[in-house]
C-alpha cells in the first residue's frame, strides 16, 4: 500500500514539473485570478482567447462560459490535454472551445484577441518576442505573476499580480 501511494506520488510529481523545461510546470491560476485576468483583459464574446499552457482548462472554460468568448486552448502535457478534450466535451463547449496538443512557441497566435498566459519570466522573456511579431494591433495579454522586460503593463491588479501588455512591434524589447 505505501509503495502503491509512493509511485502515485512520484506519478503526480513527475507529471506537474517536467513542464518545466519547456515554458512552466503546472500550477493552477486560482478561480478569482481567472475571473481578473479576463475582466482586466476586457474579454468580450467578440474575442478570441488563447491560453498558453491551458492546464486543466479552467481559463478557457471561464472564458467562453462566463465571458461569451470563442476560446483555444494549448497544452504540451498529455494528461492535461486529454483532460481538457474531456472537459470541454462533458460542459458542451466544443462549438467555443478548441484544445491543442503541443508546444506553443510552434503555434501561430495571429488571431488572437486576448492571450492568458502563468509561465515563469524566462519563458515570457521568450514569448515577448513571439507576442510582438504575431499579435496584430489591438490584442492584450493577461498574465499571471509574470511581466514582460521592456513592455510597461498598461493595467494592473497588483494584489493578484495580473499584468495586462497591450504588446505593438514598435514596443522596445529587452
Ligand atoms: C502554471 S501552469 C498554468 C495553467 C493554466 N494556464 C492556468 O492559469 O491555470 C502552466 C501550464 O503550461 C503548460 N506548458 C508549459 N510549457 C508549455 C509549452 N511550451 N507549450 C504548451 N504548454 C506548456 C504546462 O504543462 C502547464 O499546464
Amino acid at each position: 500500500m505505501e509503495a502503491l501511494a509512493l509511485v502515485l506520488f512520484l506519478t503526480l510529481l513527475v507529471s506537474i514539473v517536467w513542464t518545466h523545461f519547456w515554458g512552466a510546470p503546472w500550477l493552477p491560476t486560482s478561480r478569482a485570478v481567472v475571473h481578473n485576468m479576463l475582466t482586466l483583459a476586457d474579454v468580450t464574446p467578440a474575442d478570441t482567447v488563447y491560453d498558453l499552457g491551458c492546464g486543466d482548462g479552467r481559463v478557457i472554460v471561464t472564458a467562453a462560459r462566463r465571458f461569451g468568448a470563442q476560446a483555444v486552448g494549448i497544452e504540451i502535457d498529455p494528461l492535461r490535454y486529454l483532460w481538457c478534450q474531456l472537459l470541454i466535451t462533458v460542459l458542451g463547449l466544443r462549438k467555443r472551445v478548441r484544445i491543442t496538443f503541443g508546444d506553443f512557441f510552434s503555434q501561430d497566435l495571429s488571431d488572437a484577441d486576448v492571450v492568458t498566459c502563468y509561465l515563469l519570466h524566462d519563458t515570457n522573456q521568450k514569448l515577448a518576442v513571439k507576442l510582438l511579431s504575431e499579435l496584430r494591433p489591438g490584442a492584450r495579454v493577461a498574465s499571471n505573476t509574470f511581466t514582460f522586460v521592456g513592455i510597461d503593463p498598461v493595467r494592473e491588479h497588483g494584489q493578484a499580480r495580473v499584468y495586462v501588455f497591450h504588446p505593438e512591434p514598435e514596443s522596445p524589447t529587452a
